[in-house]
């Protein structure tokens, strides 16, 4: 049986996200239909393991490269050594300012979600894209998913990409299917007219001012949806979602609520507040513990379900009736 995870709260910048396809694709159902121009050119791939600098490096267009988030300055050394002038982050996580600035290189901060890019954050990238010194290097954090997707829709804004073109980039790429939201955004992607470009915002923050404890709270959301999955695949990684290692994702929770029960922002709320996050940060250890177990415990959708109530708790006390 499946048990749904409370998903009710979801902050307007997310509603809109996910709205964000619905108006595209009727936007994109006026535009008139494209035929493709010409075939992709051939890209530069140099997928490489994690630890490297910097992987799942491509070109996405002239000017414009995708990759993974570089990593110390071996990663920003080696985008200068490619030329890049301007790096764009769409990664959740504070780019590192300091790392990029002795490379001689600027950083643009646009966030975006797994959920989809919305027209506005699009416009923004490829705005970035056209007006700040290029090469620009676009990149999430592992530079599959929401990378490639930010990068393939601001060409295709520009004009530089076509609609099948940006999709065969992020197949390319490797952007799991499981990103719908990602794949619906650069299908409903148009190029933009001068207009729109000019009229979108151009102060381009190096680091996106991101509240820390909603930001938390956003990637537990997607960790216990994916933790969902992979119960409903019988605690294994999804047939239609390769890169969700179970344990991965169970560590991944233990260590979002390790870190916020930590935080500065959480030592100022009261002693109750702590207590529930200590709760839930216990049940997800539990739970991590459990899975390490073969073959898996009968308990585990228990263990899950205790994380999913502590959630809750907290949330019907200091979150929902505010
Ligand atoms: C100790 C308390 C506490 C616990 C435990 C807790 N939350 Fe929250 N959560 C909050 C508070 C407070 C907010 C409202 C934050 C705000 O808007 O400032 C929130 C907000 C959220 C939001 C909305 C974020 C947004 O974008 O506005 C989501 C989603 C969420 N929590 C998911 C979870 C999940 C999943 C868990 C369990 C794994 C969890 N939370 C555990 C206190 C908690």
């Amino acid at each position: 049986m499946r048990v749904k995870f409370e998903r009710r709260a979801v902050s307007s910048r997310l509603a809109l996200m996910s709205l964000a396809p619905a108006v595209l694709l009727l936007a994109g159902a006026l535009a008139c239909a494209r035929n493709a121009r010409n075939d992709i050119k051939p890209h530069e791939s140099t997928a490489a393991p994690a630890h490297q600098p910097l992987y799942n490096v491509f070109d996405v267009a002239p000017g414009l490269i995708s990759g993974s988030a570089p990593e110390g300055d071996a990663g920003f050394e080696e985008l200068a050594r490619r030329g890049v002038r301007t790096v764009v982050s769409v990664d959740g996580a504070p780019p590192d300012v300091a790392a990029a600035h002795r490379h001689g290189l600027r950083y643009v901060h646009l966030p975006v979600g797994y959920h989809g890019i919305d027209r506005e954050r699009q416009l923004e990238i490829a705005r970035a894209v056209r007006d700040l010194p290029g090469p620009v290097y676009v990149h999430c954090h592992h530079g599959k998913h929401r990378g490639p997707a930010a990068a393939a829709s601001a060409a295709v804004l520009l004009d530089e990409l076509t609609v099948p073109q940006a999709i065969a980039l992020l197949k390319k790429a490797g952007t799991s299917d499981h990103y719908a939201g990602l794949y619906e955004c650069v299908e409903a992607a148009r190029p933009a007219s001068d207009a729109d470009l000019n009229a979108t915002p151009d102060d381009f923050p190096e680091r996106a001012p991101v509240p820390g404890l909603v930001r938390v709270m956003a990637d537990l959301d997607e960790t216990m949806d994916h933790l969902g999955k992979i119960r409903d695949a019988g605690w294994a990684t999804p047939a239609d979602h390769p890169d969700l290692a179970p344990l991965a994702e169970a560590g991944r929770l233990e260590n979002l609520l390790r870190a916020l029960r930590y935080s500065p922002e959480i030592a100022a709320r009261p002693r109750e507040f702590q207590a529930m996050l200590r709760t839930s940060w216990d049940a997800a250890r539990v739970f991590e513990d459990a899975l390490t177990v073969s073959p898996p415990s009968s308990l585990l959708a228990d263990r899950l379900n205790a994380i999913n109530d502590s959630c809750k708790a907290c949330h019907a006390q200091y979150r929902d009736n505010r």
